[in-house]
């Protein structure tokens, strides 16, 4: 049977240097496992602009619809920002997620106990901290029509569209309760029902799905900037956290700070699932190409590698192997070795992102 295959698309700024790590963690599961994977290479965002004068091309779109699972480091830069919209690095990030209905994005918060003193907030508010917030990915105002800029009278006009359908709401709601049934039983539900007629859809389809087919989860309902307030004060009252596109992204950069860094937070976006029963899938950090510390081997290089992680566990079957890698990076935490993100106020001597890696690789060698 031919090998598990994966597509990496690093992509811009530190993505190369993140997923340079991954690939360590990779040739590591080969060489000591005995798990060998089909790695095929390409480009997104930026550098697929620079190439190709477009962010994703056809080619590439087609190759990421064909594999297991799709790898991605990050997208966009300042080279970038005064490209036409359409080209903009992010646009190649998005048409990923949308042509492959990526529509479950799986975004958990978990602070390592080792880092529970980095965090903005108390020890106690964020030790033990493990959620996870399932962000619906593929509609909402990201993609609802009409959009874009318009003439009205003498002024522009700017329009974006928060567009749901009852399927879309439907399938991300069985997501998330799928998902808790696995972990404390517990979702909470958050959009603006106040003041949003697609609020209140929101939350009559999650409601209605719940009581027709996962009566046993425990479901609450929440506004959403009530919901940021209520991450910040105690979130470990929460297990599974679904939100629509934008609420998702913002409360997920918000959870972020909860583990101590934007450079700890993986995530999975899942689809449909593919004839090998797997979802479609593709892997990646929640941060950005962090132009301001790109190029300098400053980045943190852990949310990309438990972002593989979580790609040994929902498109490979290897809950085990994850859960190694998990440990290692937990290890490795525990020993103090930290990236300059993860000094605290009395500061100590940064490693570098391959140091990180192979320290990491090393604590997955002791694990044998
Ligand atoms: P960012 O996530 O790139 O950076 C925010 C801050 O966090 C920066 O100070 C950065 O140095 C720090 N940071 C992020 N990841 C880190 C890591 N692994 N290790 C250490 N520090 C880290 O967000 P931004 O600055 O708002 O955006 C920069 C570019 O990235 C923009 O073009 C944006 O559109 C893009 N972006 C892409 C993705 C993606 O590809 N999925 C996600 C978010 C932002
Ligand atoms: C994220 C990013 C993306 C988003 C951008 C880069 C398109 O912020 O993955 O969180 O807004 O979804
Ligand atoms: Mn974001």
């Amino acid at each position: 049977m031919a090998n598990p295959s994966i597509l990496i698309l690093a992509g811009d700024g530190i993505g190369p240097e993140v997923m340079a790590e991954v690939r360590k963690v990779i040739a590591w599961m080969g060489d000591k496992r005995g798990i060998a994977f089909d790695v095929s290479e390409d480009l997104v965002g930026g550098c697929a602009y620079d190439a190709h004068g477009t962010p994703l091309t056809d080619a590439t779109m087609a190759k990421a619809q064909a594999v297991d699972a799709v790898l991605l480091g990050a997208v966009g830069g300042p080279k970038y920002d005064k490209l036409d919209f359409s080209v903009k690095p992010e646009r190649g990030l998005l048409r990923l997620r949308k042509e492959m209905d990526l529509f479950s994005n799986l975004r958990p918060a978990q602070c390592f106990d080792a880092l529970a003193d980095f965090s903005s907030l108390k020890r106690e508010v964020v030790a033990g901290l493990d959620i996870v917030i399932v962000r619906e990915l593929t509609s909402g105002v990201y993609f609802g029509e009409p959009r874009g800029i318009f003439k009205e009278g003498n002024e522009r006009v700017g329009i974006n569209t928060q567009r749901y359908t009852e399927s879309e709401i439907a399938r991300v709601a069985k997501s998330a309760f799928e998902l808790a049934r696995r972990r404390s039983n517990k979702v909470c539900s958050m959009e603006k029902a106040n003041v949003m007629e697609s609020g209140i859809l929101w939350r009559e389809v999650v409601q209605e799905v719940h009581d027709r087919d996962y009566p046993d989860v425990q479901l609450s309902h929440m506004y959403a900037d009530a919901g940021a307030m209520q991450l910040c004060r105690w979130p470990k009252q929460f297990d599974v956290i679904v939100t629509d596109n934008l609420f998702g992204d913002l409360l997920s950069d918000a959870a972020a700070m909860l583990t101590g860094s934007l450079g700890m937070l993986p995530s999975a976006s899942l689809g449909a699932p593919m004839a090998n029963g797997r979802p479609k899938a593709l892997y990646e950090p929640v941060h950005g190409s962090a132009p301001d510390i790109a190029g300098q081997g400053k980045a943190n290089p852990i949310a990309c590698i438990l972002s593989f992680a979580m790609a040994l566990r929902y498109s490979f079957d290897l809950g085990d192997e994850a859960t190694r890698v998990e440990k290692a990076v937990e290890k490795v935490l525990a020993d103090g070795v930290r990236t300059a993100d993860l000094m605290g106020p009395e500061g100590g001597t940064p490693v570098t992102t391959g140091q990180m890696g192979d320290a990491i690789l090393a604590a997955l060698d002791a694990s044998l």
